[in-house]
């Protein structure tokens, strides 16, 4: 295949899944501190108390509703276990895993910085300077091994204060709140961080309010206004990394997959259209700069107001992300012929059975050619460089007693998603800056909480409710993904 040398190949992460040290530092707590594990067919829930005393925890879904009763604050609770509290505990394990990330010829690796680790309670005037401390001996581990980082703001990690004084990002002192964050980090970070991202899956503000702009009531009307106040901010943060520094690229990030119809009926592809449509707004603005009329007319049909003004859509078009990156790992179907399919399983798309894919124990369909087409979709709407920042395979891989890991199924899967990407660039010509797998090293699952559902090069000795060593091991992917890279993706 023909990626240009500039191409970067690497591994994701995320603090809430992967750091630890929840407490440690200095931390103050955030949005994923107060949730608890789950499953496949068990919610993660949001723990809370009221002022007189009561306690509870009000379930989580992906594409549901969400909504804390009223007067609830989120806290921790005795009696419940929060997956994010320990992660795999990069925390302590950073050397270590960096280690194994330059072992397999890693150009890039990205992670979070956790927001409330900077600043305890999202907004604080000074910075927490162990919290800073921290992220300089990643970086500069990183720079060791000629590791470039690349660096998600706010991966569903708003502070908890933020979220308990203003309701998250529905509230425009957040945008204030997140620049300060951005121009204390990309001062401090300077020459060490030069790719930047926003907003992890910045769409999870209509998916998963809680997770995707803090908010405690996921009505239309707060994620009208959430997702309108994240893009002022990624505009005022774009404006500001490249003061800064010239050297910075503030990229979006998107959660996109290629949605087909179930069948020829004109019904099926009016919906796919408009669950795509549900998808590129965030893009279209972001990216793109401007406000697209579908959305604008649903706002006006559903009674929506922003609370906005005209120098916004002043800075939305003039500073659109440099980038535009995204989150793939399957493919989904839809259809208005319900009777007709069968429901997939995957809680988190809505969708129904692919009968021409294989899924995993989650629902989730493996899709060959998912890459080349949402590639595809993004280039030609934006003419933007992309960068595909996670992609990769959930499942509940076995250590064995030699302490090895035989995950075929995930170099099979690995396999076909880099071919798909790299027809992408060969027979389409699309503008691609690299790879991220998600993840590097095994991590806690995002959707469910779990350790069994594990995405990593290298597993880690931890269970579903927090036991085990943490000790690592490479997987056979490992070794497969270091041949991947040092042959720039031509050896698959
Ligand atoms: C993406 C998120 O949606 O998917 C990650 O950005 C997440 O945080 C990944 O871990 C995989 O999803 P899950 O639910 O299997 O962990």
């Amino acid at each position: 295949m023909v990626l240009n040398k500039k191409f970067t190949w690497g591994g994701a992460s995320a603090a809430n899944q992967y750091e630890g040290g929840y407490d440690k530092g200095g931390k103050g707590l955030n949005a994923i501190d107060v949730l608890t594990n789950g499953s496949a067919t068990e919610p993660r829930k949001v723990t809370w108390k009221k002022t007189n005393g009561e306690t509870g925890a009000t379930p989580l879904v992906w594409g549901k509703k969400f909504k804390l009763p009223e007067g609830a604050i989120p806290t921790i609770l005795d009696g419940y276990y929060y997956p994010s509290h320990q992660g795999t505990d990069f925390y302590h394990h950073y050397k270590e895993d960096i280690k194994y990330m330059a072992e397999m010829g890693f150009d890039v690796f990205r992670l979070s910085l956790n927001w409330s680790r900077i600043l305890p309670n999202g907004d604080d005037k000074k910075p927490n300077k162990q919290g800073l401390e921290f992220y300089d001996k990643i970086f500069d581990e990183c720079a060791k091994y000629n590791i470039k980082p690349l660096v998600t703001l706010s991966h569903y990690e708003t502070p908890l204060s933020l979220i308990i004084r203003f309701g998250g990002w529905k509230d425009r002192h957040l945008i204030d709140a997140f620049v300060h964050y951005s121009d204390i980090v990309m001062r401090h970070y300077k020459g060490k961080v030069k790719y930047w991202l926003t907003f992890n899956e910045i769409n999870a503000m209509d998916m998963s309010p809680y997770m995707g702009g803090g908010l405690i009531d996921g009505s239309e009307q707060n994620r009208a206004q959430g997702a309108h106040n994240l893009f002022v901010a990624s505009s005022k943060v774009v404006k500001l990394a490249h003061e800064i520094d010239p050297e910075n690229q503030v990229g979006q990030m998107l959660a996109y997959s290629a949605i087909y119809p179930y069948t020829c009926d004109p019904k099926d592809q009016i919906k796919v259209m408009e669950a795509k449509q549900a998808m590129l707004f965030y893009s279209d603005v972001q990216t793109g700069g401007h406000y697209p009329n579908y959305r604008l007319k649903k706002y006006e049909r559903d009674g929506i107001k922003l609370d906005d003004r005209l120098e916004d859509y002043k800075l939305i078009a003039k500073y659109p992300a440099d980038f535009l990156s995204f989150s793939c790992y399957t493919s989904n179907v839809l259809t208005t012929h319900n009777a007709d399919a069968k429901a997939s399983g995957n809680v988190s798309s809505g969708g129904i059975v692919n009968p021409y894919l294989e899924s995993n124990s989650w629902g989730w369909a493996t899709d060959p050619d998912v890459l080349r087409i949402a590639l595809n979709d993004l280039w030609d709407r934006y003419h933007k460089p992309l960068w595909v920042v996670e992609n990769g395979l959930g499942w509940s891989d076995k250590l064995e007693e030699d302490g090895k890991v035989h995950d075929d199924y995930r170099i099979k899967y690995l396999r076909a998603q880099i071919k798909s990407m790299e027809d992408a660039v060969d027979i389409d010509g699309v503008d691609l800056m690299g790879y991220t797998m998600w993840s590097a090293i095994d991590l806690v699952s995002n959707g469910t909480g779990e350790m069994k559902k594990r995405y990593g090069f290298v597993y880690v000795d931890r269970d579903d409710r927090g036991n085990g060593s943490l000790k690592r091991y490479p997987k056979d992917s490992f070794y497969w993904y270091k041949k991947v890279i040092a042959s720039n993706g031509k050896d698959l």
